[in-house]
């Protein structure tokens, strides 16, 4: 019965446990179009969202399933059909149903003849994958089986036959609900003389959100980038460079667009694709570029890419085969959003910031107040450190031109001293420790008004000026 065995899985963003069991439906419909007598079939949905969500919340997921999906598998196929949906959650060898369901088509009665000689469509689901397919046949559906019995004789809905036996069913799908792991790679299979190779792509969630950017830089960024990309607009920007000293949450910014957007996020770094072999350097580039490519719900992140130099600083030869490739992939049409970030623009080739590469430059300086006020309390929720209210204006005050990283650092110090306490004195102690050259970063922040001036392109600017830092 079980001799074909498949696996599908389904990347779900974030989404509602409702929607679960739709976005399940949809994609196992897919697969089903023309059932295989006896299929197996596995579907992993990946979420973030499991572990926080109860069992009786997952359990509606298998409305949508009995409701929706095996009526749409099996209309063609069955003239009277009938399917169940359970959702069982297995915890060190106990197990529990949290939801079961018997769906006939309309119009049908139950009856036992009708009952015990077939199930059509089989679905259960569970959380963490710990449901064996293999033991499905017995034991689990067994299980199902019995609770749908004895719940419809409760309600003196059936069977008047003492103990019904399990009914055969044809197609079978297990449905893996797996909470998301914070690392998931995109693998990338490169072929090399006689062998692959293959290279792992880490893939992960946004850690930080839009309410972590710049209030003033916050709405710029979803008119300019998050909406058109939203809407799928053809003239949506597909390459954002993002510029500034080091420490002033340009990585965050980054992670934010992906998290409005919905997107994970792909980091490539060439420790992954940098090889010592001759030619093999850009294959792998361009293989892990490829394969990504047909990605829909990621981000590309090229994070601190001054290795991109540009070709008037850089001879070597590999290199300038990298940035051909860089060219060359940011000029394609349907490929992911890429957010590059640097502290060096000047750096950078400059045939790779130019409009339909990169479309749009966002230059963020070091915070004003507002944004330290903003972080100093995101800090302390973060980290779950103890504050009376007036110490987050002391911190305010006592951190001008000092980077998102430094007041970090900051808080986490005067933490220590104060026993997971933020007081003035703690605060005072920190802020000794601390040497910050003010005329340097007048001039930073200065030069970088300056190269919003002179860049050409669209540009998104966040410099505050001396008065609001
Ligand atoms: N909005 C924020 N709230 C709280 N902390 C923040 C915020 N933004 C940044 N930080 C802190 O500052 C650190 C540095 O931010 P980020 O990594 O985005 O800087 P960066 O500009 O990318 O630096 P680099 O150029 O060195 O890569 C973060 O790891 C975080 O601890
Ligand atoms: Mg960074």
């Amino acid at each position: 019965m079980f001799t074909k065995y498949r696996s599908y899985i389904i990347e779900a963003r974030e989404v509602r446990p409702s929607f679960i069991g739709m976005n399940a439906a949809l994609t196992a419909s897919k697969y089903l179009y023309r059932p295989v007598e006896g299929v197996n079939m596995v579907i992993r949905v990946r979420s973030s969202r499991f572990k926080s969500v109860s069992g009786n919340a997952l359990a509606s997921a298998i409305h949508t399933l009995a409701t929706s999906s095996i009526p749409y598998f099996l209309a063609n196929y069955e003239p009277n059909w009938l399917g169940i949906a359970a959702y069982i959650e297995v915890s060190g060898g106990n197990s529990r149903i949290y939801a079961a369901s018997l769906t006939l088509k309309k119009g049908m009665r139950i009856s036992n003849s009708r009952i015990s000689r077939s199930i059509d469509v089989f679905i259960v689901c569970d959380r963490e994958g710990s449901i064996d397919p293999k033991k499905l046949a017995s034991e689990w559906h067994r299980l199902v089986w019995s609770f749908i019995v004895s719940t419809l004789r409760a309600s003196g809905k059936m069977v008047s036959q003492d103990h019904a036996p399990p009914p055969i069913r044809r197609y079978t799908i297990v449905l893996h609900l797996v909470p998301e792991t914070k690392i998931e790679y995109v693998e990338v299979k490169v072929p090399e003389a006689h062998d692959v190779i293959v290279v792992k792509v880490p893939i992960k969630g946004p850690e930080w959100s839009l309410d972590d950017v710049p209030e003033k830089l916050k709405q710029d960024l979803e008119t300019v980038i998050v909406n058109p990309i939203k809407q799928r607009a053809a003239y949506a920007p597909r390459g954002v460079m993002i510029t500034g000293p080091p420490g002033v949450g340009k990585t965050v910014t980054a992670e934010a667009i992906a998290h409005k957007l919905g997107l994970r996020i792909a980091e490539i770094r060439p420790s992954i694709y940098r090889s010592m072999w001759y030619g093999m350097t850009e294959k792998i580039l361009d293989g892990i570029l490829r394969t990504l490519k047909k990605r829909s719900n990621i981000l590309v992140l090229l994070d601190d890419v001054d290795y991109l130099l540009g070709r008037h600083v850089s001879i070597h030869e590999t290199h300038i085969s990298e940035i051909t490739i860089m060219l060359r992939y940011l000029q394609e049409p349907k490929r992911p959003l890429v957010v590059m970030t640097t502290n060096a623009p000047e750096l950078l080739d400059p045939a790779i910031v130019r409009p339909g590469r990169i479309d749009v430059v966002i230059v963020m300086g070091y915070p004003d107040r507002e944004m330290r006020r903003r972080i100093a309390l995101k800090c302390v929720e973060r980290y779950g450190i103890r504050y009376d209210e007036k110490v987050i204006d002391t911190i305010v005050s006592i951190t001008r031109w000092f980077t998102n990283a430094e007041i970090d650092a900051l808080i986490r110090l005067a933490a220590s001293k104060g026993g997971g306490k933020l007081d003035e004195e703690s605060i005072m102690w920190a802020r000794q420790k601390f040497n910050i050259n003010e005329g340097m970063r007048r001039a930073i922040q200065d030069q970088l008004r300056w190269f919003g001036e002179r860049f050409q392109g669209i540009i998104l600017k966040y410099v505050p000026k001396e008065s609001e830092i």
